[in-house]
């Protein structure tokens, strides 16, 4: 089939997420200026640039989230995975600004070193990150829409040490991480695979 994306979509439902995915999920915590934390998860997701690292978050409709990310110059990334699948959930609802999504969901406050917001403190891996801008998205007819990315530059990285091998390498299938696909479907990575580049 095809249709033009300026019609109605002839599909009960739009296909957009279930055809990008899985997306990585980013579980990012921000405080806004009472000092009120705040954790939700952000599949319009994605590590941007290796070095320095930058992540990006995209907000549709300006949500606490990047609201507080672009007040405050800060924000944590926590990877979310299968085991925190009911508590990444959990910190999705819509609740009042004043409400601290980690005792929402039972998760526990894991100090920073560089940045006032809390880490997820079972999560396997955060990113510590200062915000470098916050762009509104515009559509192709000019007109504004109320889609916000905040892009943050990685300023520390926090590893639980259970997910390292001896190598050193960050044991991506045991720690499971979390993936949204389209409709009310999820995935998440419990093995992986090699493929050498043709140049490497
Ligand atoms: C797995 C998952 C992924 C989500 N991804 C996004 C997203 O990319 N952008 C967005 O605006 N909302 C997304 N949401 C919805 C927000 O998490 C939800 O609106 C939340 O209440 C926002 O919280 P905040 O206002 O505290 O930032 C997602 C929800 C779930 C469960």
């Amino acid at each position: 089939m095809f249709y033009s994306a300026d019609e109605p979509c002839p599909l009960p439902y739009n296909p957009l997420k279930a055809i990008i995915a899985p997306r990585p999920i980013g579980w990012i915590s921000t405080l806004d200026e009472h000092g009120v934390v705040n954790l939700a998860p952000y599949s319009f997701f994605n590590a941007v640039n290796t070095v320095p690292g930058i992540l990006m978050f995209s907000s549709e409709g300006l949500k606490d989230s990047a609201r507080n990310a672009a007040s405050s110059g800060e924000f944590v990334f926590s990877l979310s995975t299968a085991p925190l699948q009911q508590q990444m959930n959990a910190t999705s609802e819509g609740v009042a600004a004043d409400v601290d999504e980690y005792e929402l969901a039972g998760l526990t406050k894991a100090d920073c070193v560089h940045v006032k917001a809390p880490r997820v403190g079972e999560s396997p891996a955060s990113f510590e990150c200062k915000t470098l801008q916050v762009q509104t998205l515009t559509a192709l007819d000019g007109t504004a829409i109320d889609t916000h990315l905040v892009y943050g530059q990685i300023i520390g990285v926090h590893i639980d040490d259970n997910y390292l091998t001896d190598a050193g390498l960050f044991d991506t299938a045991k720690a499971q991480p979390l993936a949204r696909c389209g409709y009310r479907d999820f995935s998440s990575v419990n093995q992986v695979f090699e493929l050498i580049r043709p140049d490497d």
